[in-house]
Formats: structure tokens, sequence, C-alpha cells
């Protein structure tokens, strides 16, 4: 008895979380899960309904941790299910399928939905969230490439991780630095430290990227009406410029972004008197 004691983890170390996932359905969460806590992998679609819950151990530093999961289905049906478990949550896995635009464009829906049954005295800003770009191994389904994804994350101060369900690639990266993440939370007070909490660039160059790469044609890239002057185009091109070059912006597609400008300012001088 005395023996079994001593071996015992000092209770004081040890540390009970809760996690959950979100994000439409089928993009993987479940899967995810699995193949991290089961390592296997299931390819027929078994829609989760309403809510699974799982617990795990893992050991952090040297910290045992015991992670409440509660995996919820993505289906807007399930809504009344899920909007209970919301509260009280440390670390939120937000999945994504890179082959659906929809449930990229989503993710911002969930953060909202997750906000509102937080409440007004809910706060969302020392939660751990990572972001799984899921089904990578779908190469030839691709849609939403890299650094569009990395981008919205990191913008948010989110952890970003290409994951693949299927082949395992960026799970076990995930889960670890995730959980690390969280415990480095829980011995700061519960509050996100704050080398974590912000993004290594702007919301300025963030916008823009996002603006460059949604625009319809050069005049738009550069910001100017259809028809501007050489000066015009120049001046906007300038400010552009400044704003994404590599050596000045590390935001994701930043180097993607610089390239197009400089391209979409050559088109435009050359028809321009
Ligand atoms: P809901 O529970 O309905 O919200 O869905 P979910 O997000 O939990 O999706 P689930 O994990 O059940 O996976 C949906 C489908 O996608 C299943 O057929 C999985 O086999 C498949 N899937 C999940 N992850 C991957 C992956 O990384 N690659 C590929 N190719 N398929 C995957
Ligand atoms: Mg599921």
């Amino acid at each position: 008895m005395e023996a079994n004691m001593s071996k015992r983890k000092e209770p004081g170390r040890s540390l009970r979380i809760k996690v959950i996932s979100m994000g439409n359905a089928e993009v993987g969460k479940s899967c995810i899960i699995k193949r991290y806590c089961e390592k296997r992998f299931v390819s027929k679609y078994l829609a989760t309904i309403g809510i699974d819950y799982g617990v795990t151990k893992v050991h952090v530093r040297d910290r045992e941790i015991k992670v409440n999961i509660f995996d919820m289905a993505g289906h807007p049906f399930f809504y009344e299910v899920r909007n209970e478990f919301y509260k009280d949550t440390q670390g939120v896995i937000l999945v994504y399928d890179v082959g659906q635009k929809d449930s990229f464009d989503a993710l911002d829906a969930w953060l909202a939905e997750m906000k509102q049954e937080l409440g007004p005295h809910g706060n969302m800003e020392n939660i751990i969230f990572v972001v799984c770009a899921n089904k990578i191994d779908c190469t030839k389904h691709r849609c939403v490439d890299e650094s569009e994804g990395r981008l919205w994350a990191e913008s948010k101060g989110f952890l970003y991780f290409e994951t693949s369900a299927q082949t395992g690639e960026g799970i076990n990266e995930m889960f670890q630095t995730f959980y690390v993440s969280i415990v480095d939370l829980c011995e700061n007070g519960g509050k996100r430290p704050t080398t974590n909490s912000s993004a290594s660039f702007t919301k300025e160059q963030a916008d823009a990227i996002r603006r460059i790469r949604n625009s319809k044609d050069s005049w738009d890239m550069l910001g100017v009406k259809p028809g501007a002057s050489r000066d015009e185009v120049n001046k906007a091109y300038r400010k552009l410029a400044v704003l994404l070059h590599p050596d000045k912006c590390v935001a994701p597609g930043s180097e993607d972004a610089f390239k197009a400008v400089v391209n979409a300012r050559t088109a435009l001088l050359k028809n321009i008197k």
C-alpha cells in the first residue's frame, strides 16, 4: 500500500482540461480524434449524433493531463444539442476540409456560434484554438491552399496545422503543440501567455493579402479605379509594396501577393500613356 502510494503522481501536478471539436459536418473531426487516440482511420462516414464524449490521459512535461474531449456534430440539425457544451473549455480543435471551400468559409460562423453561447461574459481570448486544415491527402481536390488557411488562423492568434486523419500526417504534432499550449495557459493562471497572443503581422497586411487574392483584375488588385493615371497606379503600387515587401512582411501568402502586385502594375503601365 505504502509502496503504491509513493509511486503515485503528486496530485497537485495532475490537471484536468476540456477540449471540444468544431467545424462543418464531414470535415473529419471524429477521424482526427480517432487517429490520435486509437491510431486508426475509418473511411466510412459515421456522422456524430449530437456529441461524442471521451477521456484520455496525456503527459506534458512532468504533468499528467486528463483530457475530456467533446466531439461535436457539425450538422446544423444538432445545434440544440451541442450549444450547451461550449462553456468551461480550454481548447478548441477547429477543423475544415481543404477540398471544401464552404467548410473554410464557415469557420467564422463557428466562432460566432461559440461566442453567442458563451454569452456577454464569456471570454474567447483565453482559449487555445488550433485550426486543422484536414484531408491534405486529397491533393487533387484541394481548393484552400496553405497560405490562405494559415493567414486566417495566425491573424487570429490561433495555431495552424495541415492534417490528414487518413495518413496520420500532422496529427501527433498538432495534438502535442495544442496540449503544450493549453498547459502553458493553465500555468499562466488561465490567461494566454503574451508571446502567443498576437500575430507577427498586422491586420492591415492580412487584409491586403486577402483583398489581392480575391481581386477580379489588375485595377482591383491595386485598389484603383479602371482608367486611373500612371501616377495613381504608381502611388497605389508603392503603398502596397511597402506594406507587403518580403523583407518587411512575414504574413502567410505575402510573397505571392507582392509578386501579384508587381505584375499588376507592370501590366497596367504597359497600357497607360
Ligand atoms: P460530423 O460528425 O458529421 O460533424 O462529421 P466529422 O467532421 O466528424 O467527420 P468524420 O470524422 O466522420 O469524417 C467524415 C468523412 O471524411 C469520413 O468518410 C472519413 O473517412 C473522411 N475523412 C476524415 N478525415 C479524412 C482525411 O484526412 N482524408 C480523407 N481522405 N478522408 C477523411
Ligand atoms: Mg463526427
